[in-house]
């Protein structure tokens, strides 16, 4: 069975004193959950405040993740960062593909492919997202995009290197917007996802992968998605900026529930 996987992606949000505040409030919180141990919990904040979320995690299960990287090792690419960099201050993951750098930042699939490559390479590991416009979901194109997204993002990559990766179903028009997929819409398009992943990488790839669902999740919905079958997670933006709402969520992504003492 797969364990869940629920990842918070800070975005551009937050700053020293609110990184800290939040990163030992997740550690004090989820310490009191007797579940805890039942799903992988990860944050990723903004690289500025990557030392000091490792600082304030550390002696916890919480991992660490960046929101990008850069393709090259080093080098003039001002601005920039390197996966050696973020090996340097204890990243574990790197979001690659989020939609908002995809649509916001312009990134193409060639180039958050070369970061897959690039993050596998020096043993991190991508949590790879993927997800469709309102307009080609109401124009009934999200199969095609999913695929496209999914078999460029990942061309080359080896059967071998998948168990280092997460992949994130997020449609765009569910970002941010309070308008959460429904639990059938995102079942359909995981189903499809792992479909995908089957006919590249075969069967025990795509069983053993985890795909994440992200889009507006709130402790509200988290459950009733995270019990479907082909949902393994989830990757939460706003609601992952407050304590008691990211340990609602991880505490929904529990099947049987958290009979403990935590806040949850
Ligand atoms: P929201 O949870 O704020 O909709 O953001 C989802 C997301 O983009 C996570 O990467």
């Amino acid at each position: 069975m797969r364990k869940k996987f629920v990842a918070g992606n800070w975005k551009m949000n937050m700053d020293a004193a609110g990184a800290k505040a939040l990163a030992i409030g997740l550690k004090e919180e989820l310490a009191k959950c007797q579940d805890a141990a039942k799903v992988d919990v990860a944050v990723c904040p903004p690289f500025v405040y990557l030392p000091l979320v490792a600082e304030a995690l550390a002696g916890s299960n919480i991992g660490l993740g960046a929101q990008d990287v850069y393709t090259e090792a080093n080098g003039a690419f001002t601005g920039e960062i390197s996966v050696d960099m973020l090996k340097d201050v204890g990243c574990q993951f790197v979001i690659i593909g989020h939609s908002e750098r995809r649509h916001v930042l312009g990134e193409s699939n060639e180039l958050i492919n070369k970061k897959v490559i690039a993050t596998l390479a020096a043993d991190l590991e991508p949590i790879f997202c993927i997800g469709e416009l309102l307009e080609e979901s109401e124009s009934n194109k999200t199969e095609a995009v999913l695929e496209m997204q999914i078999r460029k993002g990942l061309e080359n990559v080896t059967a071998g290197q998948m168990a280092k990766i997460t992949i994130a179903y997020e449609p765009v028009w569910a970002i941010g917007t309070g308008k959460t997929a429904s639990e059938q819409q995102a079942q359909d398009a995981h189903v499809f996802t792992r479909s995908i992943v089957k006919d590249m990488f075969g069967d025990d790839v795509a069983a053993a992968v985890r795909i994440q669902y992200g889009g507006s999740v709130k402790p509200a919905n988290a459950k009733g998605l995270m019990t479907q079958s082909d949902v393994d997670g989830a990757l939460v933006g706003g609601a992952a900026l407050n304590v008691e709402d990211f340990i609602g969520i991880i505490q929904g992504s529990i099947s049987r529930g958290c009979g403990c003492n935590c806040k949850c």
